[in-house]
């Protein structure tokens, strides 16, 4: 049964518009500066990853020629089939953060990139917290992708928008993650598109349109704007009894 997980929250832009979103998740991080602070964080390299919230599937194959085994978990049922369609060797499964269809101590590595768990978009993100926990092995990792609040042109953006205040208040979430002795890095990268109006295109489904008009009167022709990511970085203790 795909679709049964009532406490997952659709992403308004990948499950709203996942054709466009094809574009921003192409566009991101075109030097390769996220993936190498991911690398260092936790190298999936002949290791078993779960990219949790994997949406429509985009970066599954990117994991693949590496990893040992990649799993992907989605819980939005329209999203599913994409993933599904190009899992490029990866296993994907209905599932939420709240509900990972995996056995105990399966995988090494978590990912999770600006999937909805992490608190600025639930209530008590404790449960999907503690299910992720239950399923890495003894000192294994979770690394959650968000977006930084204030470093880079995407967080100016972001600051000016009604949006802002829906992706929760930035020190409730670094303090929520401390309090869980999870490691906060900030990493500045890029988004690059191949033309203006990509970019464009992307900021309207990303930002109210009275901020992106007067984005691009202030740019016109710009394809590229920096863009800050927070990186959250948790481990499962070696030697835990329980989760
Ligand atoms: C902005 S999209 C990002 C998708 C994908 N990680 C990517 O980078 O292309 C957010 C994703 O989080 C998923 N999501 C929402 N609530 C979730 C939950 N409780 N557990 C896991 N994923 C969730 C959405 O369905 C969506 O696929």
């Amino acid at each position: 049964m795909d679709n049964n997980f009532p406490d997952f929250t659709p992403a308004p832009n990948q499950g709203g518009n996942p054709a466009l979103y094809e574009l921003e998740n192409a566009a991101i991080d075109p030097e390769g500066v996220l993936w190498e602070r991911l690398r260092r964080l936790a190298d999936w390299t002949g290791k078993r990853i779960l990219d949790l919230g994997c949406g429509s599937g985009f970066w599954l194959e990117r994991y693949a020629a590496q990893a040992a085994k990649v799993f992907g978990v989605e819980p939005d049922p329209s999203l599913l089939p994409l993933a599904r369609a190009r899992a490029g060797g990866a296993i994907v499964q209905a599932g939420s953060a709240e509900h990972i269809p995996l056995p105990d101590a399966s995988v090494d590595m978590v990912h999770a990139r600006f999937a909805y768990f992490f608190p600025s978009t639930c209530n008590d993100c404790s449960a999907g917290l503690a299910e992720v926990l239950r399923v890495l092995k003894p000192g294994g990792s979770l690394v959650v992708i968000d977006n930084d609040h204030h470093n880079g042109e995407f967080a100016q953006l972001l600051a000016t928008s009604h949006w802002a205040t829906s992706q929760g208040e930035e020190s409730y979430i670094r303090d929520w993650w401390a309090q869980r002795d999870a490691q906060r890095h900030e990493v500045l990268s890029v988004w690059g598109f191949d033309s203006a109006a990509d970019c464009e295109s992307v900021l309207r489904l990303e930002f109210p349109a009275a901020v992106v008009d007067n984005w691009v009167r202030q740019h016109p022709e710009r394809r590229e704007l920096s863009y800050g990511y927070v990186l959250y970085h948790l481990r499962r203790p070696r030697a835990d009894s329980g989760f």
